[in-house]
């Protein structure tokens, strides 16, 4: 890993777009429809690209490919810039009705008089902040019962990432079907590197479509194949984790769009690619790339969904009937940050396995704190070394362990002591230990990382222990004024059966969303922190893995999380063939745990309570619940539009995400809560009534009677009308009436009480979460 790619969050394993202050454009609505677009430089004759949305024509269903990119041209002042560039990037088929072109700001503001123009914003290209650890070879630590019943032969799940290293063993097709005869993909590699598991390959930068290089980063290869990689058997790392690898819908189909590199995925990239998915036709789409949370308007405001690309992408492929998974981002544990959180999407937030790499610190009095690391060397024999802790109170040095740290103090052949930040990687704190001649490295989480830790690729013997093993050691280091204190590792391998599991990754995005009108995100959890999947060979870190081609490794993050999501709801396209984005998401929401492996409560690895419900939404996906969950809650496109009027966007961003003119003057019915969604949220004053109402249909047996259990939120009462549902056949429908109240004796404004209600048969339990936010 380049030094210059150095990481401000250590556990942000994952492409994630933060939010630069240094020169975008801004750009506002004037009146209804004029952008004004003002350059932070004052530049308006810097060209750059710009995705321009405009009204589709009635006829445009007639149109061939070169008619409506004919239609797009007649926009730009001309087609060729002076250096002969042509200015038209992308003529956009199904995920909007625009384009991405090379433009002035007083061009895009000339364009804004021309009849259709509906809404322009800037292309974003943001840092790509990813790093990763190395891995054990083989190992599958994943539950049987996630693909022991279906292994969604026939699915074919589109991955938005890096690309993919097409020759390693996940992607083999052995005993793979051939493609469903409806498929349209085609494979843009060099060589002919599509088989039966591979089944689709393109690449989009900055313009036309390209041939599609090995994947050079590796995160797009891991997520690949934790959607979908092939049984991979009997392969070891150093001795160590040998196992079965698969993925989570061992049987399904790939289709790859690289729409990232090394140094960021932009807007209009993301756009052309899963325009050219739509048009594939995938069935799932995984987006392991986060939207910005944060508007072009205002630096504060979060960004409208009607420029956030992946939002709008994501809406157009729910109207293809393909559900898009996105990750919730990775900047917990703060509330307020989840991305990806238009109601249409299924956000994805990160949980911890059971399974530790432990590398355990002893200190010189004897006690043992429990870490991890994934570099084992059998040569390093655990005798106590003295600490050295660089900038700590009078030590010398500086905190981070980043280059400039060991200035004043001596780490020559002891065990340094690094914090976790300061905007030097893990990875990277152990080279400049080594560098200096310290002989180990412990690295000691910050109260915000709290119990997540995680087994990387290190250069020395090291180990990541938790905040509160953080504090003992630290304790311990005060206390020793008379003795040296002195510490170890001593490396124990690959356990299982850590408690509590799951619990929510610290680093995982938590709502409230800033965004989406009180909707409750992320939707759902699942394991994203030190997964083992598929790596290329020929990326870094590769020393200490294999020389082989079957390389694997370590990534943490919601983006890993993410294509756990998108196999299993591959899994559920397999067996349900005519379910719905929404019945999907309402199959793994309704049926998600909410206690963890030992019944109790899941908990918070930030500081190991009970984790709320703008942590870990409906919970941790069961797989095997959600293939079969009763009743599902629908949603379809009158109820989002519906939606986005009740959040109070014009008609013309309205129509920049559905791209068909949209009334909402007529539409009555606008409040969110009475939005069909799988989870309940709402705002209540005190006194307050609220009547909820929501539709459900019976995808179980022909015969069903339900009756609700609720959890009342402390301080509401909660009454269900009716309270008993009876179904006579399938897919019937029944709707029900959820009244909160509360009386004046409730807690303080801003407070946040959680409950739940579910709907229980002899054989189902349908639960939705309750959240209620006092206002
Ligand atoms: C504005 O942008 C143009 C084109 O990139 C460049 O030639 C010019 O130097 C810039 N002017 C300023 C003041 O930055
Ligand atoms: C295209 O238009 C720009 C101004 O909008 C002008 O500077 C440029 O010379 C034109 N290029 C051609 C090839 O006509
Ligand atoms: C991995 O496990 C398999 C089956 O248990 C065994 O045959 C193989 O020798 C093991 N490989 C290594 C390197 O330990
Ligand atoms: C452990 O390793 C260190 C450094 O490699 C060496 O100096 C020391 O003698 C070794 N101790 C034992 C007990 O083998
Ligand atoms: C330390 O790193 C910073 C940022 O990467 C760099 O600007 C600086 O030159 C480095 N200093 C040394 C002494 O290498
Ligand atoms: C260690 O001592 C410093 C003051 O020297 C203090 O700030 C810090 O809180 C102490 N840490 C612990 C864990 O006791
Ligand atoms: C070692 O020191 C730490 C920190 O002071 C303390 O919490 C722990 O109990 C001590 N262990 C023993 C065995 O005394
Ligand atoms: C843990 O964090 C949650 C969420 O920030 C908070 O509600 C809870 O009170 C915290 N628990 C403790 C013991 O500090
Ligand atoms: C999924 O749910 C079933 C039924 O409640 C339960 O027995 C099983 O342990 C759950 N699976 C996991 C992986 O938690
Ligand atoms: C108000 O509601 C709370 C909680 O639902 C309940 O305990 C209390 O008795 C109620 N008070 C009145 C005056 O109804």
């Amino acid at each position: 890993m380049e030094k210059s790619k150095s990481i401000s969050f250590t556990f942000a394993f994952f492409f994630f777009f933060f939010f630069s202050a240094s020169g975008p454009s801004v750009l506002m609505t004037l009146g209804q429809l004029l952008p004004v677009v003002e350059d932070q430089g004052g530049n308006v004759s810097r060209i750059q690209t710009y995705i321009i949305h405009v009204r589709r024509p009635v006829e445009t269903k007639l149109l061939s490919d070169v008619d409506r990119e004919n239609w797009h041209k007649s926009f730009l002042p001309n087609t060729t810039l002076d250096t002969g560039k042509p200015r038209l990037l992308y003529s956009y088929r199904k995920v909007i009705s625009g384009f991405a072109a090379r433009l002035t700001h007083d061009e895009v503001m000339a364009m804004a008089s021309i009849d259709g123009f509906l809404h322009a914003h800037r292309d974003e290209r943001l840092p790509l902040l990813t790093t990763y650890t190395p891995s054990f070879l083989g190992l599958s630590e994943r539950d049987g019962i996630w693909y022991t019943n279906c292994f969604g032969k026939g699915a074919i799940i589109g991955v938005l990432d890096t690309g993919i290293a097409p020759t390693h063993p996940s992607f083999d097709d052995k005993g793979m079907p051939s493609p469903p005869r409806e498929w349209r993909g085609h494979c843009d590699f060099r060589q002919p590197l599509c088989n039966n598991k591979l089944v689709g390959a393109a690449a989009f930068r900055g313009g036309r479509p390209m041939p599609v290089e090995i994947d050079d980063n590796g995160h797009g290869t891991h997520v690949a194949s934790v959607a979908a990689g092939s049984f991979v058997d009997g392969a070891a790392v150093l001795g160590n984790a040998n196992g079965t690898s698969a993925g989570m819908a061992p049987k399904a189909h790939l289709a790859i769009y690289k729409v990232c590199s090394k140094d960021g995925c932009d807007d209009s990239d993301i756009l052309a690619g899963i325009d050219q998915a739509i048009h594939d036709e995938v069935d799932v789409l995984s987006i392991s790339i986060g939207s910005r949370p944060r508007s072009s308007i205002t630096d504060s405001q979060p960004r409208p969904f009607y420029e956030d690309s992946v939002a709008i992408g994501s809406y157009a492929a729910t109207r293809h009937r393909i559900l898009a998974c996105v990750a919730a981002g990775n900047d917990g544990p703060y509330e307020g940050k989840v991305v990806g959180d238009a109601p249409w999407i299924l956000t994805v937030g990160a949980s911890s396995t059971e399974r530790r790499i432990r590398a355990t610190v002893r200190l010189g009095n004897g006690t043992e704190l429990d870490g991890e690391s994934a570099y084992q060397p059998s040569s390093f024999n655990s005798t106590l070394l003295s600490i050295a802790f660089p900038g700590y109170d009078d030590q010398g040095g500086r905190r981070g362990c980043g280059n400039d740290s060991f200035g004043g103090i001596d780490v020559k052949g002891k065990i340094v002591l690094c914090e976790t930040g300061y905007n030097v990687g893990n990875i990277e704190k152990g080279e400049f230990v080594k560098e200096a001649g310290g002989a180990a490295m412990i690295i000691l989480n910050q109260r915000e990382q709290g119990f997540t830790t995680f087994a990387e690729a290190h250069v020395l013997p090291a180990a990541h222990v938790s905040f509160s093993d953080a504090l003992v050691i630290e304790s311990y280091f005060n206390s020793s004024t008379n003795s040296t204190p002195m510490a170890t590792i001593i490396f124990k391998g690959t356990q299982f059966g850590s408690r509590p599991s799951p619990a929510v990754a610290s680093f995982s995005s938590r709502g409230p969303s800033q965004n989406n009108g009180g909707i409750l995100k992320p939707d759902i959890i699942g394991p994203g922190v030190n997964i083992l999947a598929a790596w290329p060979p020929n990326v870094e870190p590769t020393s200490q893995v294999s020389s082989s081609t079957s390389t694997f490794n370590f990534l943490s993050g919601t983006s890993v999380a993410t294509p756990h999501l998108s196999g299993i709801a591959a899994l559920l396209k397999n067996t349900h063939p005519h379910w719905s984005p929404a019945e999907i998401k309402s199959a793994i929401m309704t049926t998600a745990d909410w206690l963890d492996r030992d019944r109790k409560p899941i908990t918070d690895d930030y500081n190991g309570s009970d984790a709320n419900l703008f942590a870990m939404g409906a919970g941790q996906v069961n797989a095997s619940t959600a293939n079969d969950p009763g009743l599902v809650y629908e949603l379809h496109s009158h109820h989002y539009i519906r939606y986005l009027c009740g959040l109070g966007y014009t008609e013309q961003q309205i129509m920049v995400i559905t791209q068909h003119h949209i009334k909402c003057s007529n539409n009555h019915d606008i409040s969110v809560e009475r939005f069909n969604y799988p989870s309940i949220s709402v705002s209540l004053g005190s006194p307050a009534r609220r009547t909820i109402r929501r539709r459900l249909k019976n995808v179980g047996e022909d015969d069903a009677v339900y009756f609700a259990e609720i959890e009342e939120p402390a301080g509401v009462k909660v009454e269900v009308s009716p309270y008993r549902l009876e179904f006579d056949r399938l897919y019937e429908r029944r709707h029900f009436y959820v009244i909160l109240t509360t009386n004046g004796t409730t807690p303080g404004k801003g407070q946040v009480s959680e409950g739940q209600l579910s709907w229980v048969s002899s054989k189902h339990v349908v639960r939705s979460p309750i959240s209620v936010v006092f206002s």
